[in-house]
């Protein structure tokens, strides 16, 4: 079905962010509000996701929500009475931050209607990612690369020298935490050692059975042949279509490879991992570290 697609159609447009999941461990605090939408420190995680989308040279957002659908597409859209509040009130920074998210870029919200899994979010962006090659990134995985080239860039760059293969960010877990996530098997590329050839792929394997201590997290750069995959993926794990059983697919016929991004990953869809992210984001702030070293120290002290 692809195989005359003029090389144009590999150029990374657009990009995915799921944001539909149910939040299972962040209630009651997701009742109504989703997850990606809790802030760290005071920009929620899911503008930070757009922001590193757009530095990586994306030009159009494909958001897929759910429950809290409009406290998203809120946050992105235009707040006539708030920025005229703080116009009248002369907060200029504060007016600055908020007119700069409603101008962030060219945006759309597809509506996942019941959260089927990660592999069904991405298919519903399908008609609005016009079977083009696409970055997923997970509204709720940060990558922190201050000071290098922005993590979904760094899959671009490899999904260019992969020639059209897919490509997935990985992560060297700790032994024994491989059931926790999708995890893969393969080698370093013949043609490229930057790169890891991924020839296999088991969603949360049992205990001392995972190929390796790769773990697939957060950031995806797909090929148009993903979609008739997903198309045809069945339910699998809780009912749900995966997305790491499409990858799979993808990474026996088109091919697939696997790149270690050169920054700092926080989970914030974990309770530790968004903490973490949390102070993390704030010790880099400058009107907030010595206070929140202070706090720190007090507290570790305190026991
Ligand atoms: P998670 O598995 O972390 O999200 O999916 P979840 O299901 O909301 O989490 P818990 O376990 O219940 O706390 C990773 C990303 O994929 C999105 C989520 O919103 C999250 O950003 N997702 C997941 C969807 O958009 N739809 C789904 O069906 C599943």
């Amino acid at each position: 079905m692809f195989a005359n697609l003029p090389a144009m159609a590999l150029r990374v447009r657009k990009a995915i962010i799921p944001a539909a999941g149910l939040g299972t461990r962040f209630l009651p605090a997701t009742k109504t509000i989703p997850k990606e939408m809790l802030p760290i420190v005071d920009v929620p995680t899911l503008q930070l996701v757009v922001e590193e989308a757009l530095a990586s040279g994306i030009e159009e957002i494909i958001l897929v929500t759910g429950r809290g659908k409009s406290s998203i597409e809120d946050h992105f859209d235009v707040s006539y009475e708030l920025e005229r509040t703080l116009s009248d009130r002369k907060k200029s920074e504060l007016l600055a931050s908020v007119e700069k998210i409603s101008k962030m870029v060219r945006m759309v919200s597809v509506r996942q209607k019941e959260p089927l899994g990660l592999g069904h979010a991405v298919l519903v962006a399908r008609q609005a990612a016009n079977d083009e090659a696409v970055a997923v990134l997970l509204g709720d995985d940060l990558y922190d690369c201050d000071g290098r080239k922005p993590a979904t860039r760094q899959l671009c760059d490899a999904f260019d020298r992969a020639q059209g293969r897919g490509v997935i960010s990985l992560l060297e877990v700790a032994a024994g935490e491989e059931s926790l996530y999708g995890v893969v098997a393969g080698k370093p590329d013949a043609s490229d050692p930057s790169l890891f050839a991924v020839s296999d792929m088991v969603e949360k394997p049992a205990p001392g059975t995972a190929p390796s201590r790769l773990a697939i997290v957060g950031r995806y750069v797909l090929p148009p042949e993903i979609w008739p995959i997903l198309q045809s993926t069945k339910p699998g794990k809780n009912g749900e279509i995966q997305l790491t059983d499409a990858l799979k697919t993808l990474a026996q016929t088109r091919g697939c490879v696997g790149i270690t991004v050169d920054g700092i990953r926080h989970d914030a869809g974990d309770r530790l991992g968004y903490l973490g992210a949390c102070l993390a984001y704030a010790m880099k702030r400058d009107e907030l570290r010595p206070g929140l070293t202070k706090m720190m120290k007090q507290l570790i002290a305190a026991g």
